[in-house]
């Protein structure tokens, strides 16, 4: 059967909840307006810490108490959060300690949010505390479904606390000072150190000229993990704190997709199930939105996620904040289900009077009442949940291709000095998750640690970063049969950012059947072409100069001083197939590359659908739901290829019918 994430038996409808703001009058007319929208699923408690403990010795609960009454008298499910995002007034004044430091060495006052050093041992005593006693007092609540842990992790921290904490996670990893040295190659420009106390942390003070560029990438690597491990400290004292009392509640943090300085991978080892909030600007493309949702999947192998934000219209942090159009809202809610959401959650219930939030949109607007048209929509979509009740939970999406995709190498290669400011990992990924998704061909992003034997292809956009004997996992994926596709600037070091000698890229050579001699980063508005598939394309940013070593050439530059030389390779390994591609391509090679891999690998859409058309499918055991989003303002048509039902207009369809889809409709059908 089927997993469910959490305790509940439908797909949780509602959001980040804050009574606290408002009068107990207000809290009555929010539950009338609730059960109009189908609200089923409040998150409480975010930023409550300054009411919950208002100094060192009190903790106060009442108000806590009325709010989690009252939702339970109205059949709510909680998720809790433990409110440890934003520390009280009376903590800054009186511990400055708690406080951050910026990147600059500025060391900041009490003010925003996200603001407490991971480090400081008074904000992990204090934090973790507050989650115990949280879980204390609502432990015989069954309506909490899952514990919410502080919110948004991030931002990073370079105080005192920090520079000593660093060194002790230093010598927990390297052992000893001989070893540290070696990993960051310091014998260059000058930099062995003696002993421990010596090193301080790299920011604009030390090793930086810029945020991302770095003198010594090494220490600056060993940073983001450190900093990305302390605060996943912070996290996991506050998840033994609350498991110890309510071990039957599973725990998660919202995240926030691609966000750099921490490691998701490795959090989600440590969390019960993933969570995310989804905020799309208005230029992100529906595959963008759509990888989004892929990446948080990945995270637990595949199992379902919450998406535990995503605003009803407008946000009020972008710089353009515009509305999303009529309809946007139930794509973007569907599209995160088909996707593996078993919720449809939003911040906010209510928009708040004052601060920065006050015009960030909700489901209750200013004007109080029922009659607007971002109720409407809300509504709509609450009354379907409810229709398709607990038919999707758990079912997964199977894919047979999947993108790599890891943090470390993510910080590695955007740390580099040199080949090109302009390479930026993500935009490798997007390149080739767009072709694939553009196709409906379902992919997993996987991180390093998955098997990767039940793939037929697997691509590793600039693997950069070759860690440990990952090569090793490759090598037998291909050699069983698979298909391995790998890119410019890969296999040029280790996990420490050492250079592996002896010949780009690396440990991958013989695999590719290939040797990169040379990389030429191509300026702005510098081009090179080659013919693929009949049709020239362009190479744009990095351009490899290499040999072959086995490998056949599917293609070659034509100018330039290396005109004639491969630019992209195909080379048969045991039973498998690896390609490589020196260059950055244009859209149009992405799609035909990848329709001529997934043509040799027998892999198929979801559905063959128009374009703009979106198809994606949820599988239990037994049934399968394919989702049909049309992103577009047009009508689309979709014939169908088997007999099946559309669950929220019960309408029967037969093998040939045609599915009509209005604009920006979405049908789920029952196969
Ligand atoms: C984040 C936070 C919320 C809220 C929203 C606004 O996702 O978690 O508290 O600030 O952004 O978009
Ligand atoms: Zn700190």
């Amino acid at each position: 059967m089927s997993e469910k994430i959490w305790n509940h038996n439908k797909i949780a409808y509602g959001g980040d909840y804050n009574p606290e703001q408002w009068s107990e009058d207000v809290w009555q007319e929010d539950m009338r307006l609730f059960k109009l929208a189908h609200i089923d699923t409040v998150t409480l408690n975010v930023f409550s810490w300054a009411s919950l403990q208002p100094d060192e010795e009190t903790y106060q609960f009442e108000k806590l108490d009325k709010i989690m009454n009252m939702v339970r008298e109205n059949g709510l499910k909680v998720c809790l959060a433990t409110s440890t995002a934003a520390h009280p007034a009376w903590m800054a004044k009186k511990y400055p300690e708690i406080l951050r430091t910026e990147f600059n060495g500025m060391k900041r006052k009490f003010g925003g949010r996200h603001n407490s050093c991971p480090n400081s041992l008074v904000y992990q005593k204090y934090a973790t505390r507050l989650a115990s006693k949280l879980a204390e007092r609502y432990q015989s609540y069954d309506n909490i479904i899952g514990w919410h842990i502080s919110n948004e992790f991030g931002q990073e921290c370079y105080c005192e606390n920090c520079e000593k904490a660093f060194r002790v996670w230093l010598k927990k990893r390297y052992k000893t000072i001989e070893e540290v040295n070696r990993v960051w190659n310091t014998s260059f420009w000058g930099h062995t150190f003696y002993e421990f106390d010596e090193i301080v942390l790299p920011n604009l003070l030390s090793e930086h000229f810029e945020e991302e560029r770095s003198m010594f990438q090494g220490i600056s690597l060993d940073y983001k993990r450190f900093n990305s491990d302390s605060m996943l400290n912070c996290y996991r004292m506050e998840y033994d704190a609350v498991k110890k009392i309510t071990p039957h509640i599973p725990v998660t943090t919202n995240l926030m997709g691609f966000y750099k300085p921490l490691d998701y991978q490795k959090w989600a080892k440590y969390m019960d199930f993933v969570s995310w909030d989804n905020y799309p600007s208005y230029n992100d493309s529906i595959a963008q939105n759509a990888l989004h949702h892929d990446l948080i999947r990945g995270l637990k192998s595949g199992k379902p996620f919450i998406l535990m934000e995503q605003t009803p219209s407008v946000t009020n942090w972008q710089y353009y904040n515009a509305l999303k159009r009529p309809g946007v809202l139930r794509l973007q809610s569907y599209q995160a289900v088909a996707h593996g959401s078993d919720s449809v959650m939003f911040f906010q219930m209510r928009r708040s009077i004052g601060a920065c939030e006050k015009y960030h949109s909700a489901v209750i607007d200013h004007c109080g009442h029922e009659n607007t048209r971002v109720f409407r929509e809300v509504t709509q979509i609450g009354e379907e949940l409810d229709k398709i009740g607990d038919r999707i939970l758990g079912a997964r999406e199977e894919a047979k291709v999947a993108i790599l995709f890891d943090w470390e190498n993510w910080w590695g290669i955007e740390l580099s000095a040199g080949p090109s400011v302009e390479l930026k990992y993500t935009d490798e990924i997007i390149r080739y998750y767009t072709a694939l998704h553009e196709q409906n061909i379902a992919t997993d992003i996987i991180s390093v640690d998955e098997d990767l034997s039940r793939y037929q292809v697997v691509i590793a956009p600039v693997l950069y970063m070759t860690k440990g004997n990952y090569d090793e996992k490759i090598r037998e994926f291909v050699k069983q049969g698979g298909t391995f596709v790998t890119t410019y600037f890969s296999g040029y070091v280790n996990e420490n950012d050492l250079v592996i000698t002896g010949g780009y890229p690396g440990k991958l050579r013989d695999i590719l059947g290939i040797w990169v001699e040379e990389i030429d980063a191509l300026p702005p508005d510098f081009c090179n072409y080659f013919d693929f598939d009949g049709e020239e394309h362009q190479c744009q940013l990095l351009c490899d100069l290499m040999h072959l070593e086995g490998a056949e050439a599917l293609a070659v530059y034509k100018e330039d001083f290396y005109a004639g030389m491969p630019v992209i390779t195909k080379n048969v390994f045991g039973k498998g197939n690896a390609y490589y591609v020196g260059t950055r391509s244009d859209k149009q090679f992405y799609k035909q590359f990848i329709k001529k891999i997934c043509k040799e690998c027998e892999i198929h859409p979801a559905a063959i659908v128009p374009k703009g058309v979106e198809a994606v499918s949820r599988k239990t055991e037994e049934k399968e739901y394919l989702f049909l989003l049309n992103h577009e303002e047009e009508e689309k048509k979709v014939t169908l290829e088997k007999d099946c039902v559309e669950i929220l207009t019960e309408t029967e369809y037969n093998k040939g019918d045609t599915v009509v889809l209005k604009k920006r409709d979405v049908v789920i059908l029952q196969m």
